[in-house]
């Protein structure tokens, strides 16, 4: 056993049965960061504040919350909206922050592939990344249906029978995860037991997991330069600070990322004091109606590219039904980024600035396609979007859809062979 010895103090008390010294080194002081690095990187420590908001703030909502048809709509909107003290508040920052955390996950996935953080050794980071972006988009989801709204009820309409398309188990699937023939009760619950705790817990999981797979490969820099961290710490501790490339996470990197941090909170309760209603669609303040499908039925604005992408594949090719088609190409649009770090055949992290200019030009059409299909996503199939019989946004659409595809599977793969021949290197 341990030498435990009369102690100096409740901190050395502490130390000498958890070496809490010892964890605050390994995670903190003697954690090492690049000093090349941007406001760009510290989109991390946001994320981790706003997941830090939703859990807190869903602390409270949950204090009120009814997960029942017959009751949560007025629990949400008369209950914790008028009359539980600042119960608009817990609201609107939940909501307005479950929409702003999608705006910094993408900010820091193109980041990730602007500077090609995603691969030599960092590609267990985006793993377990895009596994959070994953769990993410189905806790964003799953919150979105328990106002049981219009909108809640006719997006879980739709997703839910996604899943039909399966082949063989797809309409037995579709009962199993409704929990009846329709969405109703049973349905309501099961993503209520979700959103509060299978999700959260995976989540907290999952962000463990991606700063675990950090400690390795390290974070990037600017100029994806690959040097020795234990050298450079050294030169750090030996007092040869400027000389040295490295900075502590705690207390000097972790000053410059509380900093953009607040400035980005600035911006967040901007929003949750003056534009909420962007993270609130106005449909589903009325209560959910099976009788009545809205005209036009659409999710949050981040998950729009998929939707386009599900939608624009609605017409037969070569006998596939149109569901199924789309379905696949849903599918493989939500999972294709997990396997990015192996469509990328050169060896090259640099920032795309610095890469050649068929990656340059790709990273670009690639920003642009996600923002095309998040716009055609958007747009009715209906009304003035016909000409004649013609829906026309249907076809226009159709040239972001297919390219989607073409850049990752045929472009990228292209672009970087072409870039490892040029510097004449194997992988
Ligand atoms: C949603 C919760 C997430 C949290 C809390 C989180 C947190 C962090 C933190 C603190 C860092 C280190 C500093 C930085 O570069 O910002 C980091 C790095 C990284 N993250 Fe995330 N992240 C999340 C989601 C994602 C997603 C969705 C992806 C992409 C699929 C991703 C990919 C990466 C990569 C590749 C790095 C390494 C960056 C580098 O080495 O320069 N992360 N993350």
């Amino acid at each position: 056993m341990a030498e435990i010895r009369k102690a100096e103090g409740i901190a050395d008390w502490i130390d000498q049965r958890l070496a809490i010294k010892k964890l605050d080194k390994v995670l903190m002081t003697e954690y090492w960061v690049p000093k090349n690095i941007n406001f760009l990187w510290a989109m991390g420590v946001i994320l981790m504040t706003m997941f830090a908001i939703l859990f807190i703030t869903g602390l409270f909502l949950l204090m009120y919350y009814k997960p029942d048809t017959k009751l949560a709509f007025d629990s949400v909107n008369y209950t914790i909206m008028q009359e539980v003290h600042y119960g608009w508040l817990w609201r609107q920052m939940h909501a307005v922050a479950a929409s702003v955390v999608f705006l910094i996950i993408y900010i820091h996935m193109f980041t990730a592939i602007y500077y090609g953080s995603y691969k030599r050794g960092r590609e267990m980071i985006w793993l377990s990344g895009m596994l959070l972006f994953m769990t993410f988009s189905a806790a964003g989801f799953s919150g979105y249906m328990l106002p049981w709204g219009q909108m809640s009820y006719w997006a879980a309409q739709v997703i839910t029978s996604i899943f039909g398309a399966i082949p063989l188990i797809g309409p037995d699937l579709v009962i199993w995860i409704r929990g009846n023939f329709f969405v109703s009760d049973p349905t309501l619950t099961r993503f209520f037991m979700l959103h509060v705790v299978l999700l959260p817990v995976i989540i907290m999981a999952l962000i463990g997991l991606h700063f675990y797979s950090l400690r390795i490969p390290h974070v990037n820099n600017q100029d994806g330069e690959d040097f020795d961290f234990d050298e450079e710490a050294q030169k750090y501790k030996d007092n040869k600070k400027k000389e040295s490339k490295v900075i502590p996470f705690w207390p000097i990197f972790i000053s410059k990322d509380l900093f953009v941090v607040g400035v980005f909170l600035i911006f967040y309760f901007y929003l949750v004091g003056f534009h909420y209603e962007f993270a609130m669609d106005p449909i589903n303040f009325i209560p959910a109606n099976y009788m009545k499908t809205p005209t036009h039925i659409y999710p949050e604005w981040y998950f729009l590219w998929s939707y386009e992408i599900l939608r624009g594949f609605f017409f037969d090719i070569a006998g596939i039904k149109p569901f199924t088609l789309g379905l696949i190409g849903f599918a493989i649009a939500n999972g294709v980024f997990l396997i990015l770090p192996w469509l990328d055949r050169s060896p090259v992290v640099a920032p795309a600035h610095k890469r050649s200019t068929g990656f340059k030009i790709w990273f670009w059409l690639m920003l642009l396609d996600m923002v095309a299909l998040t716009i055609f996503g958007k747009v009715p199939p209906n009304g003035i979007y016909f000409i004649g019989k013609t829906d026309i946004t249907h076809w226009f659409g159709f040239i972001p859809d297919i390219g989607f595809f073409i850049l990752l599977f045929i472009m990228l793969p292209i672009v970087t062979i072409r870039e490892r021949k040029r510097l004449g290197g194997a992988r």
